[in-house]
């Protein structure tokens, strides 16, 4: 299998602490991984490090099978922040700027959008329900209609990899299961390789064939989610949760048809 992201004896500290210690592992190409973990155990910071935002003390990175201090891929990788932090939205930018913004390297930054790329924006706002939306004021969203439309940013340079953190922090419950169920989609259907931090166990067992715990400046992979989910969710319930009842969520997909 053709591993995306390999990680080998990272470590990674804030001055003198350190937060992540030797840690090793692997993403394939067209897995889903939901990253579960208790506040402070280092998720955030670990995406941090996979975009290059920060850099490891010790260990190496490697991207689509390129060490992350050559790489020059980006284009391909998508990442969709904590949302209150990731967008000035009092900017006066329309939807469709925001998301075309993100075709700039493609486009050129003083050319003007040509139809072939105005295309590709509807299209990606299509795919999340906000099509209708494209000439609004992103300022005059809701904050769930704001977080749709920079997952369309991201989808419009077609990203074989995309990094969430927290995506559905303060959207409303049934946007949450359609957020779910589009990512859900875009790894069946597209193949695109997730890597998701989440607290909500529940959806991240549902949706992920491999959850990544992390705790004590380590992360250990699970490939059995179904285990880790009786066992986990168990725990948390106190009792069996049907995980097969959670699978078809589609009926409330923002996007019916192909994506
Ligand atoms: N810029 C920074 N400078 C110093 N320490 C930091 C910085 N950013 C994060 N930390 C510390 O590093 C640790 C890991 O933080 P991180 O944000 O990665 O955790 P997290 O797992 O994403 O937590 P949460 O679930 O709350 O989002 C925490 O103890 C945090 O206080
Ligand atoms: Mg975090």
């Amino acid at each position: 299998m053709e591993k995306v992201i390999e990680i080998s004896n990272l470590s990674f500290g804030y001055g003198e602490r350190l937060i992540l210690e030797d840690m090793s592992f692997s993403v394939e190409k067209g897995d889903f991984v939901g990253v579960i973990g208790p506040n402070g155990s280092g998720k955030s910071t670990l995406l941090k490090l996979l975009l290059r935002q920060i850099k490891p003390i010790k260990g190496e990175i490697k991207l689509l099978g390129q060490n992350i201090e050559k790489f020059n891929q980006w284009n391909k990788i998508g990442y969709v922040a904590q949302k209150a932090s990731s967008f000035n939205t009092s900017f006066p930018a329309t939807v469709e700027e925001v998301v075309s913004a993100n075709l700039f390297p493609q486009i050129g930054l003083f050319k003007r959008i040509k139809s072939k790329h105005r295309e590709l924006v509807y299209k990606a706002l299509e795919t999340v329900g906000m099509e209708d939306y494209k000439d609004r004021l992103i300022g005059n969203l809701s904050g769930g209609q704001q977080q749709r439309v920079f997952i369309a940013r991201v989808l419009v340079s077609e990203p074989e990899l995309i990094f969430l953190d927290e995506p559905t922090v303060g959207i409303d419950s049934e946007s949450e299961g359609a957020l779910y169920c589009l990512l859900g989609r875009l790894n069946q259907e597209r193949g695109i390789t997730i890597v998701m931090v989440s607290h909500d166990i529940g959806a991240v067992t549902v949706h992920a064939n491999k959850i990544a715990c992390m705790g004590n400046k380590g992360l250990v992979m699970n490939e059995n989610t179904e285990e880790f989910a009786k066992n986990s969710l168990r725990e948390i319930y106190g009792h069996d949760v049907n995980l097969h009842a959670h699978k078809h969520c589609c009926t409330n997909c923002w996007k019916k048809g192909a994506i």
